[in-house]
């Protein structure tokens, strides 16, 4: 079977395109023909080492994300069918409840080989079954951004109709964020640095957008959209640059979810804001099986529509890499197998 795998050394530079023999399920396993595959900021890091010896082995089939149809399965599976289109889980050993190393450890794209392969061949427990009204492209989005921010915005918060969210910039994350808060009947304010992708985003339902660019003192901007009481929740997606800005615009007893290093991973701010405005500095990764099924049930039935900003063929994921490097997109960047 054809795959991408980064070969020989770890690097950008060594991504291949490669061959496999196609896997045979064994009990309890599934083979799956993928259709589709996304691309996430995580699957630039993974290959470059960013994240440490925590990524695996070589070779390694990057990428996280991807949708594709049962064409066997093994003995005793009974969660799927031949015939079913289902998503990889992006944490295939977290089913449900707390996090724990275990349970955090076990992710495509790095220590597992990703999506970007013709066949799969998963664990019946690490898939979700997707529904009919989503192509493949679209549900090809969903394991990591949008259930990411699905957590940030159901989860590591208890927003109500009317609470205030901030969200940083126009990424795959943030605009599954600002679709969901809106959802929750929340008000939406953006900042980014681009007019056209901020036009884009209130078209998607954010209510307010500021340029970071031309306001790098953003969270005094924000003063007046919350009458100055502050966010009740803020996506923090920037990290090294953008914490201080959020720490300075959230309201106390706010929540901070903590998701993105966009900007750099180490700072210095004042923590002062987090004790004397009893801040919650909520991480987020990604979620687990359960949370999925849960998003895929209420984006269904509410028919959301992830963003997809362009469609590349397989055999052009360097072309795709390249693109994504640009960030000239609005929304998801994806893969026609
Ligand atoms: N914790 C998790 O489970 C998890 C899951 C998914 C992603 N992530 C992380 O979340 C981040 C976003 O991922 P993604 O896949 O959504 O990325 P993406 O699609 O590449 O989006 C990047 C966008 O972020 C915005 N941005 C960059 N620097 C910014 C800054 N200083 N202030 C505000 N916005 C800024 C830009 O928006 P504009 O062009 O509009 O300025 C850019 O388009 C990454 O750090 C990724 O590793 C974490």
């Amino acid at each position: 079977m054809r795959v991408f795998q980064i070969e020989g050394e770890w690097g950008m530079d060594h991504l291949r395109l490669s061959e496999r023999p196609v896997p045979t399920p064994g009990p309890g396993q599934v083979l799956i023909e993928m259709a589709a595959s996304s691309l996430n900021y995580r699957d630039l890091v993974v290959p470059n080492r960013g994240y440490g010896s925590h990524t695996g082995t070589l070779p390694l089939i990057p990428v996280s994300d991807g949708m594709g149809v049962v064409v066997e399965i093994g003995q005793g599976v009974k969660r799927v069918a031949v015939g079913d289109r289902v998503c990889p889980t992006y944490f295939q050993n977290w089913i449900a409840g707390e996090p724990d190393l275990e349970r955090l450890t076990q992710s495509l794209g790095g220590p597992i080989d990703g999506t970007m392969a013709q066949f799969m061949c998963l664990s019946e427990q690490g898939v979700v079954k997707i529904p009919s009204a989503y192509s493949d492209l679209e549900a090809a989005t969903l394991p990591c951004a949008a259930l990411t921010a699905w957590n940030a915005i159901q989860s590591a918060t208890s927003l109500r109709t009317g609470d205030k969210v901030l969200i940083q910039g126009c990424g795959g994350v943030a605009l599954f964020a600002v679709q969901f808060a809106r959802l929750l009947g929340a008000q939406v304010t953006v900042v980014s640095s681009s007019e056209e992708r901020m036009e884009k985003a209130r078209a998607l339902g954010a209510h307010q957008t500021i340029n970071y660019r031309e306001q790098p003192e953003w969270a005094k901007a924000t003063r007046e959209i919350t009458q100055g009481r502050g966010y009740d929740l803020i996506v923090e997606l920037g990290g090294e640059k953008t914490l201080p800005q959020s720490l300075r615009c959230i309201r106390p007893g706010g929540t901070i979810a903590m998701i993105g290093i966009l900007s750099g991973s180490s700072m210095e701010t004042s923590l002062g804001y987090v004790i004397t405005r009893q801040v919650r500095l909520q991480g987020v990764t990604v979620g687990h099986r359960d949370g999925f099924e849960a998003m895929v049930r209420a984006i269904d039935l509410h028919q959301i529509r992830p963003v997809i900003d362009r469609v590349f063929a397989f055999e052009e994921l360097k072309e795709a890499f390249d693109y994504l490097i640009s960030g000239a997109q609005f929304g998801k960047i994806c893969i026609q197998h």
